[in-house]
């Protein structure tokens, strides 16, 4: 049976330890879907198999062969759900936006077809998304956009324009972000993170290559050369494809003594719990939740609209 993807015959994914959403976005320039955690978690890579919503970062690619794939562009911008995204301002950056709009098209129409034009109960929108996460927080909006495309709100288009400029690109697919591009020469980058919650690093390295030549190898340690989360990063590599950076990052090396961590709040608040940043100095010194340095000049909220774009 033929590949199709978003309707059309597509060449089969012929790439052994090709991802799903490499052959989409590298292969067939579909960037419309997005990789950002590249394990499952987050569901900006969602695509649809033959009908159901999958995780394209962890489907080996070859297993898209004689199977229906519809991509975010695959849904032409003209899905209730991706109106109603756009005009209820559900997204902020707009990466994490196609893979809610794959879902919430799949669960508006079986809502639909199951309960008519209703509103569907918070819960029941939140248990449909469960697999998506959004960081910049837009979740109102998209409660809000999913239950009234729910409701048959959205069957045309809206008369007025998206509170957001950039909206019905973000909706679609077709906004493209630094990812989307590869210029000739881009090299892959690739995080080597700690698979531990807490441990002093005594040392990263990785063996030479052919020839000799050391690696590219970046450390991204601070001085105490601590971890204290699993996921921190630990160094960077690059290569000048992505497979190959994949395997730079697998040959790195992390000597590391095991730290005591704990899991859970209880734990952590019982007299005598591990203290990840124990004397003054550490803690002054201790990244910020705004992961950057204060910016030099003030910030002054999210600009958003026709008009403002235009100056008015
Ligand atoms: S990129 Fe696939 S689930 Fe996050
Ligand atoms: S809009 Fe930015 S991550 Fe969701």
């Amino acid at each position: 049976m033929d590949t199709r993807v978003n309707g059309a015959p597509s060449p089969a994914p012929d790439a052994p330890g090709l991802s799903a959403a490499d052959h989409l976005r590298d292969r067939l320039g579909l960037t419309g879907t997005k990789v950002a955690c590249g394990s499952g978690v987050c569901g900006a890579c969602t695509i649809l198999v033959d009908g159901a919503p999958t995780a394209s970062c962890l489907l080996p690619a070859d297993h898209l062969a004689g199977r229906s794939v519809t991509t975010v562009e695959g849904l032409d911008g003209a899905h209730p759900a991706q109106r109603a995204l756009a005009a209820h301002d559900g997204l902020q950056c707009g990466y994490c936006t196609p893979g809610f709009a794959v879902e919430a098209s799949v669960f508006v129409d079986a809502w639909r077809a199951e309960h008519g034009d209703t509103r569907p109960g918070r819960g029941e929108i939140a248990d449909a998304l469960a697999g998506h996460l959004c960081r910049c927080g837009a979740y109102e909006g998209i409660f809000s956009a999913v239950a009234a495309a729910c409701a048959g709100e959205f069957d045309t288009e809206p008369d007025q324009a998206p509170p957001r400029a950039d909206a019905p690109a973000k909706v679609t697919g077709s906004a493209r972000f630094s990812a989307d591009f590869a210029p000739p020469g881009t090299w892959e980058g690739v995080i080597v993170r700690s698979t531990v919650p807490h441990a002093r690093v005594l040392k990263v390295s990785v063996d030479p290559g052919p020839g000799g030549a050391a690696p590219p190898l970046v450390d991204l340690l601070g001085e105490d050369r601590v971890v204290r989360y699993v996921g921190q990063p630990i160094a960077a590599v690059a290569a000048p494809t992505r497979a190959a950076a994949r395997e730079l990052a697998g040959a790195v090396r992390v000597d590391l003594e095991p730290l005591p961590a704990v899991t859970d709040p209880e734990a952590a608040r019982a007299p005598g719990a591990p203290v990840l940043y124990p004397t003054k100095e550490e803690r002054a010194a201790a990244p910020t939740y705004g992961e950057a340095p204060t910016p030099a000049a003030p910030w002054n909220g999210n600009v958003r609209g026709p008009g403002v774009l235009l100056g008015f």
